[in-house]
């Protein structure tokens, strides 16, 4: 039986790694790695997961250096001759092992206003948005983000900046900007358009180049580059995308 030597990140984050060796198996990701050190091997591992199939967002992980989900990364595509190192995730404080404070990444969508605001009651009728339209078109290219925080691991504006608010939690604003039926759009475009806001980012794609889901916060930030800039010049029409 061939065997894969793992290094996985214990303690908090003046921690250090600890040596395993785990079976080989077909078709094997880096979460089976991680469930058979804790289930065999070392049962005080703490990690994170819930849906195994890249829905939940709550498994990513530092491997090889890189932030991955790692439901969904096969260890034939990373394993670097039979080795593995696997951490918690960069730019978060550590609670233990391989799990991360998620409080800030959350936090700073609340601080983007990545609450959708309705304007309709119940009384109204549905509301039409055509599929083809800009703003409708623009809301689906973000509206899959699962919250994994890879991204936010990825960025070095992040690790420079502590109050930068991040890729995920601008990408969602992006959405809901762009969200015909969203009555907040005035307190959003001035959540994030501030210091810590979109004009931070630095454009160097490295967000958009880890997400597990194809997203592109980077795109979403131009947009609300443009939206903010357009509100500050009060053109009319622009506000919008
Ligand atoms: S493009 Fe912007 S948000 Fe994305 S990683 Fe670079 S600096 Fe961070
Ligand atoms: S934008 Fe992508 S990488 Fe960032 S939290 Fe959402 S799904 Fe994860
Ligand atoms: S366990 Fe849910 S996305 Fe990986």
């Amino acid at each position: 039986m061939t065997t894969l030597r793992v290094r996985v990140w214990r303690g908090g984050r003046d921690g250090r790694f600890e040596a395993f060796e785990v079976p080989r198996g077909q078709s094997q990701t880096v979460l089976d790695v991680v469930t058979h050190i804790q289930r065999h091997l070392d049962p005080t591992l703490s990690y994170r997961f819930a849906c195994r199939v890249g829905m939940c967002g709550s498994c990513a992980m530092t491997v090889n250096g890189t932030p991955r989900w790692t439901c969904r990364t096969h260890v034939d595509k990373v394993a670097k001759g039979g080795a593995l190192e696997i951490g918690p995730l960069a730019n978060l404080p550590v609670v233990k092992d391989l799990v991360c404070d998620m409080r800030d990444f959350f936090d700073k969508w609340a601080r983007a206003r990545g609450q959708f605001s309705p304007t309709a009651t119940k009384a109204d009728d549905f509301a039409r948005v055509r599929p083809d339209s800009r703003p409708r078109l623009e809301a689906d290219a973000g509206i899959e983000c699962i919250g994994c925080g890879v991204c936010y691991a990825a960025c070095d504006v992040v690790a420079w900046n502590r109050d930068y608010l991040g890729p995920a939690a601008l990408n969602r604003a992006w959405t809901l900007v762009n969200d015909v039926r969203d009555g907040g759009q005035g307190a959003r475009l001035a959540a994030v358009a501030g210091d810590a806001g979109c004009h931070a980012c630095h454009t160097l794609m490295s967000c958009t180049e880890h997400c597990p889901k194809a997203l592109s916060p980077t795109r979403a930030i131009s947009g609300l580059k443009r939206a903010t800039a357009a509100a500050v010049l009060s053109l009319p029409g622009d506000e919008s995308p």
